[in-house]
């Protein structure tokens, strides 16, 4: 039998994906605090996984390196591949929204100066939903503090418990979606490889029952 090869996001969602995969009798060794180690393989179960940075799942899973994935609908929706989205695994959920600092009036149908990790979902968001020009400005991280230094008028990103936004004197303006972690497939692998695929699925969804 070939070996099942899985893509992990690691960060926030690592664990909660490594706990899931245990509760459905798919034990994956866990890499050790300090350890650098990025691939581990269950030889009995004939799986691999590795663990890579969220953006980088989609990418794995579309050229078929990894014929599984595990990642955040947030970067599915940013990263726009053509793949298999099966399950939706129930954690790690989140919402995407607009946000801004609290008591400012929003800017309507006029430019509005968006900061963000997520350009696509931003500016899908502005000019196809709202239909409202927009200059989408990219950072990689402490997104919320574009509004407040006046680098943007608000910010896209994700809120989970929403501590940051309040933390900081900013409040969500509009909700665009909710988000959770998703397992994702390569559409030729989902064909090629349907009985492990089907068995992992089944054991997800059971575990998923149990919570
Ligand atoms: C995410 C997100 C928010 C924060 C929201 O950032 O971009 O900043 O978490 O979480 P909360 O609603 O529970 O406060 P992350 O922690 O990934 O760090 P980053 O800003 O450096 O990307």
């Amino acid at each position: 039998m070939e070996y099942l090869t899985i893509a992990m996001a690691k960060g926030r969602l690592a664990k909660k994906t490594l706990n899931l995969f245990d509760e459905a009798g798919i034990p994956l060794k866990k890499s050790e605090d300090d350890s650098r180690k990025l691939i581990f393989t269950n030889e009995e179960l004939k799986v691999k996984y590795f663990l890579s940075k969220a953006s980088d799942v989609p990418t794995y899973v579309d050229y078929g390196v990894a014929d599984i994935g595990v990642v955040g609908k947030d970067t599915l929706l940013e990263e726009k591949r053509n793949l298999y989205e099966i399950l939706d695994l129930g954690f790690g959920k989140c919402h995407m929204v607009v946000a801004g600092m609290q008591g400012i009036d929003q800017k309507e149908n006029q430019r509005i100066k968006v900061a963000t990790k997520y350009p696509v979902i931003a500016t899908d968001y502005y000019l196809h939903q709202k239909n409202q020009p927009v200059e989408i400005i990219k950072l990689h991280g402490s997104v919320e503090l574009a509004p407040i230094i006046g680098l943007s008028d608000v910010i896209v990103d994700i809120v989970e418990t929403g501590t940051t936004l309040k933390e900081n004197g900013l409040e969500i303006y509009e909700t665009i979606c909710s988000l959770s972690a998703r397992l994702v497939a390569n559409r030729v692998s989902y064909k090629m490889k349907s009985n492990q695929i089907s068995y992992l699925i089944e054991h997800l969804k059971k575990a998923i029952l149990l919570k």
